[in-house]
């Protein structure tokens, strides 16, 4: 089986599940679709012209069905993901070589459905929102993502009941709902002793993680942090994406009480205009978001944020543009991801009347981007001639080179043996490359009391 994965960290891990789930039928993962016997393509819906990027895959994997049909092999092709869920329908209309269509929340009956495409030779489509929960039905995790991870997602929430006005979100998803504790748990554990030293914790809007406690009682994302911190091994948390609403006191003061729990946090503030904020339905101003960053702040004084915004959102003025540059001078980002506001139907906002023009979209784009880049080079730089923790995950480019990430998740690259791999290591960092950093492992008579066999600082 092939699967191609679009969007978010959520379909990179659901398309893991995927092939989890499908493993105890025989499937097995291969590099390219034409030697596949199944292929699944995990779409995303979020932005852009999503469902024709889609269609044309399509097109290419029909020729690619065709030609194996041809040679006497089966191709099953299945669409998978958020495109599947809002427009199953007319993905069976204009395609009709596709065997499964299914949404997010029903990959535990894939096997199902492949046995039911292959009896009935039609196609099957399964966009339901089932009372039960996936993950009571999926598989256990085979492990980290990649072989030999270290560095590995697991998805605690999933669904979204905040209804912004410009997102599919609610729509594709589903509503709000969170995996019981223990079973998150189990799962990390697992992932520890496969060798994965960091996970990330995943959801649409995981901080409203709100899942059974094995005490009786619910556990908040806090709580779950605070258990995770005890498993041996796990040197570091993180957690994505959050909503700025959900970010109660038990959270921030974990980012002050855990050390696990890396000083880098995803908040996406969307604009600085309340006027806009109020018209995006984010339910708080700008400056509770402000406040906010004060809070975590004084609970971590070196967390770094980084955010999302959106340009050209139905309404937005001049005025509200420069609250948003205001916004990000006053609260200084080390990275963000910027989007021009695309309509995505169904959404209250695709229908709302002052759509920005594309060329005005393009101009306040380029703008805020030039300040955001400005600003995380300035972080980068900021981080020359510190030494800082590293966890190496993978080799460098170039041989004796190792790959990592700093607390602030900028990728590292120093000489290093591959034995540290999977190690937190010191390193001096030396150069601020355009979206990396490089630096050189600490040498120990530079450090007091830190010898060879002590370098792992976790
Ligand atoms: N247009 C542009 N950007 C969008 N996002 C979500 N929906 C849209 C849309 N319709 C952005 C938001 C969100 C991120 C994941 O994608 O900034 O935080
Ligand atoms: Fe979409 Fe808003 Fe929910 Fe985030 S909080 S997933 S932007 S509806």
């Amino acid at each position: 089986m092939h699967v191609i994965t679009w969007g978010c960290q959520m379909n990179v891990y659901d398309s893991a599940r995927m092939t989890d789930v499908l493993r105890p039928l025989g499937y097995r993962p291969v590099d390219a679709p034409d030697t596949a016997d199944m292929v699944i393509l995990n779409t995303c819906h979020i932005r852009d012209r999503a469902a024709e990027k889609v269609f044309s895959e399509l097109g290419r994997l029909r020729v690619i069905k065709e030609a194996r049909a041809a040679e006497g092999r089966k191709t099953v092709l299945a669409v998978a993901g958020c495109v599947a869920q809002a427009e199953g329908k007319e993905i069976l209309n204009r395609a009709p070589f596709v065997d499964i269509v299914l949404g997010p929340q029903t990959y535990h009956r894939l096997p199902e459905m492949v046995a039911r495409a292959a009896r009935a030779g039609g196609a099957v489509i399964d966009t339901d929102f089932p009372v039960e929960q996936k993950f009571d039905f999926l598989p256990e995790a085979a492990g980290p993502q990649l072989p030999g991870g270290v560095s590995s997602f697991l998805t605690v929430q999933e669904g979204c009941d905040k209804f912004c006005s410009f997102c599919v979100v609610p729509y594709t998803r589903g509503a709000e709902s969170s995996r019981p504790a223990l079973s998150v748990l189990a799962e990390a554990r697992r992932m520890v002793a496969g060798g994965v030293r960091e996970i990330t914790l995943l959801g649409q809007n995981v901080n409203a993680y709100h899942g059974d406690g094995p005490d009786g009682g619910t556990w908040t994302l806090a709580a779950l942090m605070r258990a995770l911190a005890d498993i041996p091994g796990l040197d570091r948390l993180r957690y994505t994406t959050s909503h700025p609403r959900d970010m109660g006191d038990d959270l921030v003061a974990a980012h002050r009480d855990l050390p696990q729990l890396m000083p880098f946090l995803h908040l996406p503030v969307q604009s600085g205009s309340d006027r806009m904020l109020s018209a995006m339905n984010r339910g708080h101003g700008a400056d509770d978001y402000r406040r906010l960053v004060d809070r975590l702040r004084a609970a971590r004084p070196d967390i770094a944020l980084s955010s999302d915004f959106i340009v050209g959102h139905p309404g937005e003025t001049d005025a509200d543009f420069a609250a948003t540059l205001g916004l990000i001078r006053d609260v200084g980002f080390a990275q963000a991801y910027s989007f021009k506001y695309s309509p995505r139907p169904g959404t209250p906002a695709a229908g709302a009347p002052a759509q920005v023009a594309e060329p005005l979209k393009d101009e306040r784009l380029q703008a805020l981007q030039a300040l955001l880049r400005e600003q995380q080079d300035a972080f980068n730089a900021d981080t020359v001639g510190r030494t800082v923790p590293v966890l190496f995950t993978n080799p460098g480019r170039k041989p004796g080179q190792l790959g990592g990430r700093s607390p602030w998740l900028q990728a590292v690259h120093a000489d290093a043996p591959a034995t540290l791999i999977g190690r937190q290591a010191m390193v001096i960092i030396e150069r601020s490359l355009t979206n990396s950093l490089s630096g050189r492992l600490v040498e120990e008579d530079r450090t007091s009391g830190f010898r060879s066999t002590e370098r792992a600082c976790a």
